[in-house]
């Protein structure tokens, strides 16, 4: 039931009983009232027509005469003023002497009732109850005295019913007002009850909106009383909390949206272990299958194929740093950071792939040696010949030949020390591209003219297949001439006479233009063709430091190719020889001749 249905049933069953208490107080009071006037009224007229008759029944008694009789009617017929009242007229033995009307025939009977003994003892008597042909009535015997004796009664009975009518018509009265002040005192309270309950249910409303999460709800403020003040409070409460709420859920959003994109994986583990969060970064990078609702709740142990260490608490309990391999054979630095949390510590676990950073690391160690080695090579030469010329000088041909030796291997270690510092440079971005639209046909033929008296020396057939190939790169050319220069000069080297080298340059899919450079030399095994465009990585290291190579060339060249945007690749040919393929972007033919191109790209050095 709704608190102003209580409050108004309440109220209205309240105002209900007082009406009630007070109609039967008023009718008491009423009845009361109306009934002792009227008693009193009876007993006047009893003591009056007492008073009368006494001389007439002091005689009657004696002589009991009819003119005595008479007087006694005519008394009776003066002074009975009192409407509906029966009067009968006792001689001193109880007889009745003379009565009103309707008991004419009791005459000369001896009345008997209790009333009439008592006022024939001296005492007068009433009585009230049921009379035939009255109703409620009261009977009164009042003693007649004369001289000192009591001589008869008179016993006078007399209707209330009129009395009663009276009474009837003043309760009907009231009762009438009462309901009316009843009606409109409960039709006041509903109004006064809902009033209240109003801005009360109002203020329930909201509250359970506000458990379902809803704040948007607001109480109507009516006034300044205490509802009216809660009201307001309420409000600003739901304001408040909206607030808050709408604050700590920007910052829940924000905080998961930064886990979400951040590129290390996050952990958050609890007091006793287990994830409360884990973000799609360090899903990926543990290798776990399944969105991050799976793992809520489990050790975090778990998330990493570890069993939970049971005596020493949870791996992520202390602060520390560990590296981990993951099943799909990665690195990742784990640094657990505690973090306080009600009830105890937990942490905050982040991930890191340093799988790369190892690799580069591998590959910078492996650099170190590779470049001490290469270094070490030409300078054990020189200074054991230094050595036997400052120690033992040998006969001047051979300190000649020993000079030779040493400008030979000091001119290596200049190109090998000028090659890496061009590689660096290329990597470092130090040494940025002059890009022109140049011809590659231009570029090819220049290439494979300056070779081609090598060429011949060395008994090497040379071709060039470039007509018709109008194509056209957006390049540096000292760059990709110094790729063609070292990708024929293999050639040169790797071909013996009787060989032959072609150079062909065409188009390929994709809006490329390819150059091809073949030759029939010893060829480069299938699984070292990948790996020849590793720093100084050669097939043959006793045969290409016989020709003076450090194993860099391709790889520089490779380096360049790719800043164009190209490819570069070593295929085997049929009958045995090797196929250099480049592939560079073609662009549209340029107005501007490559020469001039050339001119400003000047080969820094
Ligand atoms: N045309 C080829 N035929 C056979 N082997 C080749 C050919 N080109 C390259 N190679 C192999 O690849 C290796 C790497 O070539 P690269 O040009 O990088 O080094 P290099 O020629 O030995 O030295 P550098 O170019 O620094 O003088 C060579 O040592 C050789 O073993
Ligand atoms: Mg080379």
């Amino acid at each position: 039931m709704r608190l102003w249905t209580k409050l108004a049933v309440s109220l209205g069953l309240i105002l209900v009983f007082a009406f009630e208490a007070a109609g039967a107080f008023v009718f008491r009071s009423v009845e009361g009232a109306h009934l002792e006037r009227f008693s009193r009224a009876l007993a006047a007229q009893g003591e009056l027509l007492a008073f009368h008759l006494a001389p007439y029944v002091a005689r009657a008694s004696g002589e009991r005469e009819d003119f005595v009789l008479a007087d006694i009617d005519n008394v009776l017929k003066n002074l009975s003023s009192l409407a509906g009242a029966r009067v009968q007229v006792l001689g001193a033995d109880g007889v009745i002497l003379v009565a009103s009307p309707p008991d004419f025939g009791a005459v000369g009977l001896r009345n008997t009732a209790p009333e009439a003994k008592s006022a024939l003892a001296g005492m007068p008597a009433s009585r009230r109850g049921i009379q035939e042909g009255l109703g409620r009535a009261e009977l009164l015997a009042v003693p007649i005295e004369h001289d000192g004796a009591t001589v008869g009664a008179v016993l006078l009975v007399a209707s209330m019913e009129e009395m009663y009518a009276d009474v009837g018509r003043i309760m009907r009265l009231y009762v009438a007002s009462a309901a009316l002040a009843l009606g409109l005192a409960i039709g006041v309270a509903g109004l006064i009850t809902r009033a209240i309950a109003a801005p009360v249910e109002a203020l329930t409303r909201q509250a359970e909106a506000m458990m379902g999460g809803d704040f948007g709800v607001r109480v109507p403020v009516y006034g300044e009383d205490e509802i009216g003040r809660l009201a307001r409070a309420f409000n600003t409460l739901a304001d408040r909390l909206k607030d808050a709420l709408d604050a700590s859920d920007r910052e829940r959003r924000r905080l998961a949206s930064i886990l979400t994109h951040m590129s290390e994986g996050v952990l958050a583990v609890d007091r006793e272990g287990r994830l409360t969060a884990i973000n799609p970064k360090a899903i990926r990078l543990l290798g776990l299958t399944g969105s991050a609702e799976r793992w809520i709740g489990r050790p975090a142990e778990a998330a990493f194929g570890l069993a939970p260490e049971e005596a020493e608490g949870s791996l992520f309990s202390r602060p520390g740093t560990f590296l981990f391999d993951t099943p799909e054979g990665r690195t990742v630095r784990v640094t657990t950071s505690p973090v306080a949390e009600a009830g105890g510590t937990g942490a905050i676990v982040v991930l890191v792939d340093v799988t790369e950073d190892k690799r580069l690391e591998a590959r910078q160690k492996a650099f170190v040696a590779d470049v001490s080695h290469e270094l070490k090579t030409p300078l054990t030469t020189i200074k054991s010949h230094v050595e036997a010329l400052l120690d033992d000088p040998p006969p001047p041909e051979v300190q000649a030949k020993f000079l030779a030796t040493v400008a030979r291997e000091t001119d290596r270690m200049i190109r090998l020390v000028g090659d890496l510092l061009f590689l660096a440079r290329l990597e470092g971005e130090a040494a940025p591209l002059r890009r022109v639209p140049l011809s590659l046909e231009r570029l090819v033929r220049g290439a494979a003219e300056r070779f081609r008296p090598a060429f011949r020396q060395a008994g090497i057939a040379l071709a060039l297949e470039a007509a018709g190939a109008d194509l056209w790169a957006d390049g540096d050319w000292d760059m990709l001439d110094r790729v063609l220069d070292n990708v024929l000069s293999n050639a040169l080297k790797f071909t013996p006479a009787g060989g032959q080298v072609t150079v062909t340059l065409g188009p390929a899919d994709g809006g490329a233009a390819e150059i091809r450079v073949e030759d029939t030399g010893i060829g480069i095994p299938e699984e070292a063709r990948e790996r020849v465009f590793e720093r100084f990585y050669r097939v043959d290291k006793a045969r290409s430091r016989a020709h003076g190579g450090s194993g860099l060339g391709l790889s520089i060249a490779r380096e360049i190719v790719e800043r164009h945007g190209g490819t570069i690749r070593a295929e085997g040919r049929p009958g045995g020889g090797t196929a250099i393929v480049i592939r560079l972007p073609a662009v549209a033919k340029a107005g501007r001749a490559p020469e001039a191109g050339r001119e400003a790209s000047a080969w820094p050095g």
